[in-house]
């Protein structure tokens, strides 16, 4: 059964509802210098907010929504692909940009381990991602409701840490680049020594 994520018009429409995330989104892309490659692009809505002079790539796993991430950045080289298989080569990348995609990626240690194969050593993470509640009521409900909303967004695990995820994947976080909002997480991070 195809959830949200695999429904390109209803998941543009959806997003159309949360101005604050499309508005995150939109700041954390345009930090993006250089070579960049964005993880899990869905629709495309954060490409046409990327630096004109960044050289762009992007993927999804989900074909369908490529069509409209195409239109909206001219230039964009646009493959379909998984995060735990990334199709390009080692440090070749000087920034790549993951926003709400870790939640949804089958084996998100693969998918970093990935990630920090084509950055360069000095290359940059960012990130947007929701993650699990800190209070414990709220953790729990999250956990609750993850097999259904699974199901119904077509991928997305609510009660994921994420940011212990990448830290796990031997990512530094940049020191004042940390920033939160409710369950929403905004980061800059590095490969660690
Ligand atoms: C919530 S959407 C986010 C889309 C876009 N990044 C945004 O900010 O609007 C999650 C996206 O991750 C993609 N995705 C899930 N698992 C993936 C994987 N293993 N490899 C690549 N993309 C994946 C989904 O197809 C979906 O487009």
């Amino acid at each position: 059964m195809r959830g949200i994520e695999q429904i390109p018009w209803l998941y543009d429409a959806l997003m159309r509802l949360a101005p604050g995330i499309e508005r995150w989104r939109g700041q954390l892309v345009a930090e993006a210098r250089g070579r960049v490659l964005e993880v899990g692009c869905g629709t495309g809505r954060g490409l046409p907010d990327y630096a004109k002079d960044v050289e762009l790539f992007a993927f999804d796993i989900n074909f369908e929504s490529l069509y409209r991430a195409q239109r909206r950045r001219e230039g964009a080289r646009i493959v379909c692909a998984s995060a735990e298989a990334i199709p390009f080569a080692d440090h070749s990348f000087d920034c790549v940009v993951s926003s709400l995609v870790f939640c949804s990626v089958p084996d998100a240690d693969r998918g970093l381990a990935e990630i920090r194969r084509v950055l360069k050593p000095d290359g940059r993470l960012l990130m947007l991602e929701h993650v699990q509640a800190r209070s414990r009521f709220w953790a729990w409900l999250l956990d609750r409701i993850q097999p259904t909303w699974t199901r119904v967004s077509g991928g997305c695990h609510p009660n994921r840490d994420t940011v212990a995820a990448v830290q796990q994947a031997g990512f530094m976080i940049e020191e004042g680049s940390f920033r939160e909002r409710g369950l929403m997480r905004w980061f800059v991070a590095r490969i660690g020594d």
